[in-house]
């Protein structure tokens, strides 16, 4: 929608200031929301057009150069209104044209609106591979897991709307010594009909009980015996590790479910143990390898070349490490699906290790290294459920399921719910994305889980709540025909800021295409909520389909942070 307005005020623009109208069009942006409503629609930024001119602009007045702008342009068919700002010039969209275009734009478009704008037109389409999640078989899925997992998603929702191919693959922690005492601890701790019925929670009993009995010498023998034979190949032991792992496989499967997630692809550092030892060989060759007096390999990492800065591939007795199975995925990964970028999502303890990797990478000569990408996040604290500190994802699942069902049992509307459980699901995981997506990706945050119930205020659960209302407007008024709306019914203030909002969506997603952050959407759908008032009564036609589109966009916005809408709470 705001497509045809940005076109029609760069091309006022480019006759008066004599530069194609393409090089303005993207300083000129839909102005946001806020208390000083109705300032303008849209702002083009002077500085933006001093940047690439010429200089003696540069010592004007930025303020009294919008003034001067402002005073040559003029009122047309389209822009009703012109006005200078510190350093931008508004501009007011006649008010039933901005009301006729947005609804006509998110009738026409659905559930795409936003995404079929101009605004990504030049941007090529790309194939993507995102990793994301990665839990270590037989220990905890943290929360540091979890929030891999929501972010990872929203990133591959967002790339696929945009019309970008996604592949999304969950590297596991399915190799190394923990294997080899997880082994020998299910010879003595371990049950075949839990192993069937809870892997994941069998598994890590298993291993925790292991643990404490690996102190004693013995026991640390057979767990490296056990390993050994895994990397023997030994037919019998790597059927029992399969089995671990298959099984391990199927309930994360189940829990991603809930939480609408699903991988292309289970790899894990299994895959890489052996391609390990062909990269080292590689960077042998390549002359990359130094050999350490304690015998271990690294690769030179300084600018300097003296050694200040190495990252350890190899240990002593030659076998790989962490960092040396990432190359090889990395290497692999380009070959199987030959890639534009890959984001690998994890938490910012990991920083150094993805800087090695892609340095590495592009010293190895893979000058698509600089296509890499880490995607980190901050730590979170405090988050603990009933059953204590948080070891498995479904326990954070279930607890806040339980959780918000209390809720919605206090409160007398849940009785006409027909499946109050799954609608509680949904809400309560709305919750939980909403809490993590508030803020910079990078930033720590403090878990509470009061804070993220919370039915009013920046939530999900008022998303979830405006969401469910208008919907049911809907409902209760009959669908909402955009034929014959007398769109005059729409220029009160509170209608006007609804419209306004919904013309910057498209911008919106653009600022979180670019720097993969979600809180630009998190406050674009709050705000649009907090902005829509809902009235329950006077529900003319016209509003009726002003809702219809916010709730369409509301829709959209929360299916690609990951969050299912519900239709009634
Ligand atoms: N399994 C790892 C962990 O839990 C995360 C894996 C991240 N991805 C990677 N390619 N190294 O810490």
């Amino acid at each position: 929608a705001a497509g045809s307005f940005r076109r029609s005020i760069a091309s006022q623009l480019s006759k008066v200031l004599d530069l194609p109208p393409e090089n303005l069009i993207k300083s000129i942006s839909a102005v946001p929301v806020s208390k000083k409503r109705h300032v303008a629609d849209f702002q083009f930024s002077i500085a933006s057009i001093i940047e690439n001119s010429s200089s003696d602009c540069l010592t004007q007045d930025l303020h009294l150069q919008a003034q001067q702008l402002a005073e040559r342009l003029k009122c047309d068919s389209v822009v009703s209104g012109i006005s200078a700002g510190p350093g931008t010039v508004n501009f007011t969209i006649n008010r039933e044209l901005l009301a006729k275009t947005v609804l006509q734009q998110v009738w026409k478009d659905g559930s795409e609106y936003g995404v079929k704008s101009e605004l990504f037109s030049t941007v090529p389409r790309q194939k993507a591979v995102i990793e994301f999640s990665s839990p270590n078989i037989a220990k905890k899925f943290h929360i540091g897991h979890l929030r891999s997992t929501i972010v990872g998603n929203f990133i591959a929702n967002l790339k696929v709307a945009l019309g970008h191919e996604v592949v999304r693959i969950n590297y596991l922690g399915d190799w190394g010594m923990q294997f080899g005492l997880l082994g020998v601890g299910f010879q003595s701790f371990g049950n075949k009909e839990k192993l069937k019925s809870s892997p994941l929670q069998h598994l890590f009993e298993v291993y925790v009980q292991i643990n404490k009995a690996a102190e004693d010498e013995n026991t640390k023998q057979l767990a490296k015996d056990f390993f050994r034979k895994l990397e023997e190949h030994d037919e019998q032991t790597l059927s029992i590790w399969k089995q671990f792992r298959d099984l391990s496989i199927e309930e994360y499967i189940r829990i991603y479910e809930r939480l609408g997630v699903h991988f292309d692809e289970y790899s894990g550092e299994s895959f890489y143990q052996e391609r390990a030892q062909e990269v080292l060989k590689m960077l042998e060759d390549k002359g990359l390898l130094q050999k350490t007096i304690k015998g271990t390999g690294v690769v030179d990492l300084s600018e300097q070349k003296d050694l200040s800065t190495v990252s350890t591939v190899m240990r002593s007795d030659g076998t790989s490490l962490y960092i040396t199975r990432d190359l090889a995925a990395a290497i692999d990964r380009m070959n199987k699906h030959s890639w534009d970028t890959m984001i690998y999502v994890t938490d910012k303890s990991q920083s150094n290790h993805f800087q090695h990797l892609f340095r590495i990478l592009k010293l190895m000569g893979y000058d698509w290294a600089e296509r890499c990408q880490h995607v980190s996040f901050g730590l979170v604290q405090g988050m603990k459920t009933r059953r204590g500190e948080v070891i498995f994802l479904e326990d954070v699942l279930n607890e806040v399921r339980s959780r918000m069902l209390q809720n919605m049992t206090s409160t007398k509307t849940t009785k006409e719910i027909q499946d109050p459980v799954e609608t509680a699901e949904k809400v309560g995981l709305a919750a939980l994305i909403i809490q993590d997506f508030r803020g910079l990706l990078s930033s720590d945050y403090q878990f509470s889980w009061d804070r993220a119930l919370q039915s009013r205020g920046d939530t999900g659960v008022f998303l979830q709540y405006t969401h469910a209302r208008l919907h049911s407007l809907e409902q209760v008024h009959g669908n909402a025909e955009l034929t014959d709306v007398n769109v005059a019914c729409l220029q009160e203030p509170d209608a006007i800021s609804v419209l306004q909002h919904l013309l910057r969506y498209d911008e919106v997603l653009y600022r979180s295409s670019q720097d993969l952050q979600p809180k630009h959407i998190v406050s674009y759908l709050l705000t649009l909520s907090t902005a829509l008032k809902i009235t329950f009564f006077l529900v003319f036609q016209a509003r009726l389909c002003l809702f219809h589109a916010a709730r369409s966009v509301l829709a959209s916005g929360m299916k690609l942070l990951g969050i299912t809408p519900v239709t009634q709470m």
